[in-house]
């Protein structure tokens, strides 16, 4: 029969065996933060939904159609993270962490949920390893935050990334582009979808940014940002391209990205990898310096990235993370010959585990041969046999998984014994 119950659409199970593998990426990016100075955040999994609507706007497809929101008992709108900046940028102006001055540099690794229509690397809850550095408008820290993943890639050993790189200029420069961006759409009107016609009027950039494949053929040849940033704007990107370069960090220029939240200003970045669909982006990120004041902050400039973590593993396909342990190994597991040794088996691997010692034990009362078996499936590095003659001389006989050899060792040795021999 099949099960009554599974996971809900576009969400999965972590299994033992690939929670290995998150493992594995998750430790590789906080040691990369850790070298790049970045500190650990965690903020709730659910925010007011008012932070996301007006940090990531209202004309977004991600607060527009995307959002888990929904009322708690006690009447208020509550949503899902479904996107980390905004949380963070909460956090830092609720605790006041910029008051230390320089630029706080923060990390995190946490679900993200959006209905989107689920398929391969695009799911309903999906998880973000992201950073952001608030409270330095310096093009160089740009540089440091696309570095930071640029040496993550290294560091799981993935490959064939191509870093996108433009800038989609300030306030400043929008009245420009916006009225480009309506000279060139004005002849098409009629053929858009009902939201960019509403777009058209309160911020033609986010027609750049629908999904409707009619749309999509329309802003062929459209005006980019690039091509309309004021003078400020002009510098910081040419600041960011200097640092880059310094870094010997490669990337594209490519006026071409939109991003898909309200917030960003200036430097706008994505990744993107052959492995992935064409929509699907392994990263994205940017400036976003005036997310704190919308969100009733003082002014504070910061930039970040998020990536998802699912579409990280998806392109590493079955590879564990260099360096990661493929399996974790027991370092014993205690078989019991008989009924009477299951107590004596017990309090044996209690003492041995406080000892740091991993121990596997039977609770099925299987037979002493099914416990063998048991004790290679879970690739024990040795087995220690209890019955009648070990319990009357005080010893086990302890049994190398790999030879086959065995030996009686007194009860009192045993955990010295397997802590030298399993290191
Ligand atoms: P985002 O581009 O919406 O940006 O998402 C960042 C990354 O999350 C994407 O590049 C992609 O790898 C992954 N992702 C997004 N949606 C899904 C999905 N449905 N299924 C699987 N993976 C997905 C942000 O969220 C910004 N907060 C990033 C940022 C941080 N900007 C500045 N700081």
């Amino acid at each position: 029969m099949p099960p009554k119950y599974k996971a809900p659409r576009g969400t999965q199970d972590v299994l033992p065996q690939e929670s290995r593998r998150w493992q594995g990426l998750e430790a590789a990016f906080r040691e990369v933060c850790r070298r790049y100075a970045y500190q650990e955040i965690r903020t709730p999994l659910f925010e007011e939904t008012e932070l996301f609507s007006r940090g990531v706007g209202e004309g977004t497809e991600l607060v527009h159609k995307q959002m888990y929101t929904f009322q708690d008992q006690g009447g208020r709108s509550l949503t899902l993270r479904a996107e980390g900046t905004a949380p963070v940028v909460r956090a830092y102006l609720e605790h006041n962490l910029g008051a230390v001055g320089g630029t706080q540099k923060l990390y995190y690794i946490c679900p993200i949920f959006r209905y989107e229509r689920p398929q391969a690397g695009r799911y309903r809850q999906h998880h973000q390893l992201g950073v952001e550095a608030i409270g330095s408008p310096r093009p160089e820290i740009d540089a440091e935050v696309i570095a930071l993943f640029h040496d993550f890639l290294g560091e799981i050993k993935l490959e064939g990334a191509v870093t996108h790189l433009s800038s989609i200029g300030c306030p400043a420069c929008r009245p420009a582009l916006s009225e480009a961006l309506r000279a060139f759409f004005a002849p098409h009107i009629g053929e858009m979808c009902e939201f960019c016609q509403a777009r058209y009027e309160s911020n033609p950039l986010r027609i750049l940014d629908c999904k409707v494949p009619e749309d999509v053929e329309l802003r062929a040849g459209a005006p980019s940002a690039l091509d309309h940033l004021c003078e400020g704007c002009r510098e910081h990107f040419g600041g960011v391209r200097a640092a880059l370069d310094a870094l010997h960090i490669p990337y594209e220029v490519d006026p071409t990205i939109v991003r898909g939240l309200d917030y960003y200003s200036r430097t706008a970045f994505e990744v993107i990898h052959p492995g992935l669909g064409a929509k699907d982006v392994l990263m994205g990120g940017g400036r976003y310096d005036g997310l704190a004041e919308m969100l009733g902050g003082p002014s504070t400039p910061g930039i970040g990235f998020g990536s998802g973590v699912e579409r990280l593993l998806l392109l590493m396909e079955g590879s564990l993370v260099a360096g990661w342990e493929p399996a974790p190994r027991l370092d014993v597991y205690i078989a019991a010959a008989s009924v009477e040794a299951r107590q004596p088996a017990a309090l044996l691997a209690a003492e041995l585990r406080r000892a740091g010692v991993s121990v596997g034990l039977d609770f099925t009362n299987r037979s002493l041969k099914a416990q063998m078996r048991e004790a290679a499936r879970l690739g024990a590095r040795f087995a220690a046999l209890l019955g009648e003659d070990e319990l009357r001389a005080n010893t086990v006989t302890l049994r190398d998984m790999e030879s086959g050899e065995q030996e009686s060792v007194p009860r009192a040795e045993l955990g010295a014994r397997l802590r030298d021999r399993s290191s």
